[in-house]
This record gives structure tokens, C-alpha cells and sequence, in this order.
């Protein structure tokens, strides 16, 4: 396994981890009907405009790579939250492997290959949401040295409302 910067032609390969870590991880969390019809091709463009806005290494993101697939990623920038002051705070906006890599130390890997950049990149401090149902994240973001920070929001976004609670860490 290695762990590298994206580039744009890694759009496809990140749509379809991101689809199908979504389709296992929020099973029984999020209406299935919005899981079933979630497609990689749609969201394809997506990420290449994602891709064509990496201004590393305040913003960008990491793929890890096992025999030249990609198997997960985690996705950076300055926070967005209209309460965090972006020059020094980061946001780990996304970090989704596929589901058979999950609990095998990769995640791991790639969430202290993101704080080191986010370290070097001069950001004192990084921010995440994450799904409040979602104990399997919480769990390992709670070992990484995160806390929920006791901030929440409702996104309402996909015709549903998903409450998500807000984790931070320094990066002392
Ligand atoms: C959440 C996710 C990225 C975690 O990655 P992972 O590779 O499965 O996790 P790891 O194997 O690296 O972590 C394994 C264990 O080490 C722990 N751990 C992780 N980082 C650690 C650290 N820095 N120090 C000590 N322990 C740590 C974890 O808590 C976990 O312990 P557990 O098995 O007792 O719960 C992955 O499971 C995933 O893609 N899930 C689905 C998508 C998702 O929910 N993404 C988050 C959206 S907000």
C-alpha cells in the first residue's frame, strides 16, 4: 500500500470508492433508496473539478494505492465553517476506503499522512464532520486524538436531514 497526491486522472477511481464506502458504511443511516441510486458516473465530474482546484498542500487530496487501485482517499482544505479562520484552520473534508480495507491500519495511514501535510502547510488546527450515527468513524477519529467539539449541524441538502457533529485536534 502507498499513499499518494491525487491527480486528475484518478477522478473515476475516487467516485467509485467514494459510492461504494458510502453504500456500506451508511447502510440502515441514510434512506437506502438515495444508497441504491447513488452512481460513479454522475458524480464523476465532480471530482475532476475538486481535482483541478488542488492548490497543494493547503488543499488537495491523498489516494492510498494497493496494487495500482485506489482503495481509499482523504480529502483536504482550509475549514469552511463560518466560524473557523481558514489560514490556520484545515478541514478533513472527506476519508473513505473501500469497505473490504476497512479496520487493516489504512485510514490510519492516511489520516497522520494528512496531518503531517496539513502540519507542514502551517494549519494549527483541523476540523471534520462526521455523521452522528456513524460509531464506526467517531470511534476511530476519538483514537486519532479528534473531539467532538459539542457543534452540530443539519444538512438538509439531499431531501432527507442528516445531523452531523463536528471533531477537531490540534496540530501542535
Ligand atoms: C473510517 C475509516 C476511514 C477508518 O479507516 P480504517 O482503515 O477502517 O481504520 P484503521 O484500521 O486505520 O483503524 C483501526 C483501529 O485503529 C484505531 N486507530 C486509528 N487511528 C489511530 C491512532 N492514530 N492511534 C491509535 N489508534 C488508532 C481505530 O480506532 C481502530 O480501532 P478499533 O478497530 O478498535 O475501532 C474507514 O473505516 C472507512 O472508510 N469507513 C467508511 C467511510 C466513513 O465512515 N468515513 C468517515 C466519514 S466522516
Amino acid at each position: 500500500m502507498r499513499i499518494l497526491q491525487a491527480t486528475p486522472a484518478d477522478a473515476q477511481a475516487l467516485a467509485e470508492v467514494h459510492v461504494r464506502s458510502w453504500q456500506a458504511a451508511y447502510r440502515g443511516l441514510v434512506p437506502q433508496d438515495h444508497l441504491d441510486g447513488l452512481d460513479p458516473a454522475a458524480r464523476r465530474p465532480g471530482w475532476e473539478r475538486w481535482l483541478a482546484g488542488t492548490a497543494w498542500p493547503r488543499q488537495g487530496t491523498l489516494v492510498a494505492e494497493a496494487d495500482g487501485r485506489v482503495i481509499g482517499f482523504a480529502g483536504v482544505l482550509p475549514a469552511r465553517d463560518d466560524d473557523a479562520d481558514g489560514a490556520t484552520v484545515a478541514e478533513v473534508a472527506a476519508i473513505y476506503l473501500t469497505p473490504e480495507s476497512w479496520g487493516r491500519g489504512i485510514g490510519r495511514a492516511l489520516m497522520d499522512a494528512a496531518l503531517a501535510t496539513l502540519t507542514e502547510a502551517g494549519y494549527r488546527e483541523a476540523v471534520l464532520w462526521v455523521l452522528d450515527a456513524n460509531v464506526r468513524a467517531r470511534r476511530f477519529y476519538e483514537a486519532a486524538g479528534w473531539h467532538d467539539d459539542g457543534v452540530t449541524k443539519d444538512d438538509g441538502s439531499r431531501g432527507f436531514v442528516l445531523t452531523e457533529v463536528r471533531y477537531r485536534r490540534s496540530l501542535a
